[in-house]
């Protein structure tokens, strides 16, 4: 595996390999990797012949009030997780924005609704990166999680407008084995905060297994079983528009996110039609 600081150098080698005919597959990330992004890498893997990640904190799309100065981190360990799971380059850089970078990449309507309406800025911070990132690494296929839906809708959206070349694929949510979503901000969480989080799972199984159609109903039930010190949203959405819904009557998105004492969770599931 090898490792790169510089922006050209991941271009060059990204170019010799689709030169040879590879397909070049990329997965962003922060780092801090969990299983959760390894199955990211697996499918990337299976999918083409060569992968790259990106590990990089991106300091665009913190608001000035989270954690941008202590995100986890642990470069070493990320390092090995990559090279176990088959990875042909990790791309660490120290910034992505050169001085006099000034360009912003902002996706509408679908960034002013659920994470967008909470956090402000953060998914034109998102979209700027990854185009950065595409036009560094030129991917074929690149990987996201349906841990952040509405990051992978988002992403959808402004590969079909920006980057014709450029497949977005999404692999499934990886949960710990009490059905926590794995997610690197978990590791804020005390022993007792780590029992309540459990309940943004709870309240998205409730709906998922319920009988009930009507959404009001069952975002009623699942605000019920939250067990969190402040509710950002729980909704019921079309999955690729994120227009909230009146009824469960088509293929659906359950999405909440919540704090559990000073962390913020997001967790989601599908809901089928009833
Ligand atoms: P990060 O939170 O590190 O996540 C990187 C990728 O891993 C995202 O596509 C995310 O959805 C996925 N992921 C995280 N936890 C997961 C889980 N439990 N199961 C499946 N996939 C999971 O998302 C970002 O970084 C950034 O916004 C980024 C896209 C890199 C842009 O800076």
């Amino acid at each position: 595996m090898r490792t790169c600081n510089d922006p050209d150098d991941v271009t060059a080698w990204a170019r010799s390999w689709r030169s040879e005919g590879a397909r070049v597959g990329f997965v962003p990330t922060m780092g801090f990797l969990h299983r959760g992004h390894a199955s990211l890498l697996d499918l990337a893997h299976a999918r083409c012949d060569r992968v790259v990640v990106s590990i990089y904190v991106n300091p665009l799309q913190f608001g000035p009030s989270e954690d941008l100065d202590r995100y986890p981190r642990d470069p070493e360990g990320d390092l090995r997780l990559c090279a176990a799971h088959g990875v042909d380059l990790a791309f660490l850089p120290e910034t992505l924005y050169p001085p006099g970078f000034s360009t912003r990449v902002r996706v509408e309507g679908l960034t002013s609704v659920l994470c967008g309406a909470a956090r402000r800025g953060h998914f034109e911070g998102v979209t700027t990166v990854v185009a950065r990132l595409f036009g560094i690494v030129g991917p074929c296929t690149s990987v996201f999680g349906e841990k952040d839906w509405q990051q992978y809708v988002v992403v959808r959206r402004m590969a079909e407008d920006l980057h014709p070349g450029v497949e977005v694929v999404a692999g499934p949510l990886v949960r710990d084995d009490d059905g926590l979503a794995l997610s690197s901000r978990n590791r804020y969480l005390s022993a007792a905060d780590r029992v309540r989080a459990l309940s943004l799972h709870r309240a998205l199984r409730a709906i998922r297994d319920s009988r009930e159609p009507s959404v009001p109903a069952l975002l009623e039930e699942g605000r019920s079983l939250l067990e969190v010190d402040r509710l950002d949203y729980i909704a019921i959405v079309d999955p690729w528009s994120l227009a909230p819904l009146e009824r469960v009557d088509r293929p659906a998105r359950a999405l909440v996110a919540a704090f559990v004492g000073n962390t913020r969770l997001i967790d989601n599931v599908a809901v089928d039609p009833r």
